[in-house]
């Protein structure tokens, strides 16, 4: 990492972590801090058995509620995050998309979901990429991992169009024992953009 240690450390110790600009605008989505108006909307998408295979599967209302909840008040209070993605125009929240820090290791995570109606028609790509241009403008992170269960081709086509590379898989994982990892560094990121 850029600061020495640890990219959480640097982002979640003594020092302010940058706060990420939001809202983030892109030619189709909206990039913004979750709030309360957004748990119905939330608590749908969590409730699809279909959306929900791959990350911990559906969830009630109550704990859709939650997680609406903790991902505002991470946000406020780290200044980066994941973040709702809002279609530019319905003004309605059809997901999440962000970094966040990856449990149990010292990195960040890029993490995404959006409602079912709107798959493959890029916008999990625009949003991370959305995502990635934040994190690596504004957070002193030197990487961005993502995990991804094999199974999941869409996720892994997502991961792929944004130029992230596989590295060794992670074994042990839940559901089916095994779990690819995906990582874009810095420097590749430089090159990607223009
Ligand atoms: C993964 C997810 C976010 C992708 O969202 P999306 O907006 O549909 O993504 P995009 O449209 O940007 O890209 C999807 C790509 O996967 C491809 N794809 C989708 N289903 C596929 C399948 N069954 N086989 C092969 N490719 C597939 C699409 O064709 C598209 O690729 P293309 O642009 O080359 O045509 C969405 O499927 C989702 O929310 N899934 C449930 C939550 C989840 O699994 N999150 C990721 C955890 S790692």
């Amino acid at each position: 990492m850029r600061s020495g240690g640890s990219a959480v450390e640097a982002l979640c110790g003594p020092a302010p972590a940058p706060k990420l600009p939001v809202p983030h605008v892109t030619p189709r989505l909206v990039l913004r801090p979750f709030c309360e108006g957004d748990i119905d909307s939330f608590a749908e998408l969590m409730s699809d058995r279909e959306a929900t295979k791959y990350i911990g599967g559906a969830k009630s209302y109550d704990a859709a509620a939650d997680s609406v909840r903790y991902m505002r008040d991470a946000f406020a209070s780290r200044g980066w995050g994941t973040l709702a993605v809002e279609l530019s125009t319905s003004k309605t929240c059809i997901g999440y998309c962000g970094v966040r820090p990856l449990v149990n290791t010292p990195d960040v995570e890029l993490a995404f979901a959006l409602k079912k109606a709107t798959w493959n028609d890029g916008y999990a790509t625009e949003a991370s990429l959305a995502s990635l241009e934040l994190a690596f403008g504004y957070l002193p992170i030197d990487r961005v991992l993502a995990t991804v269960y094999p199974e999941n081709v869409a996720c892994i086509r997502v991961l792929n169009k944004l130029g992230m590379t596989q590295q060794a898989p992670i074994f042990g994982a839940w559901p089916n024992n095994v779990a690819l990892l995906f990582s874009l560094d810095r420097s590749s990121w430089a090159r990607r953009t223009p």
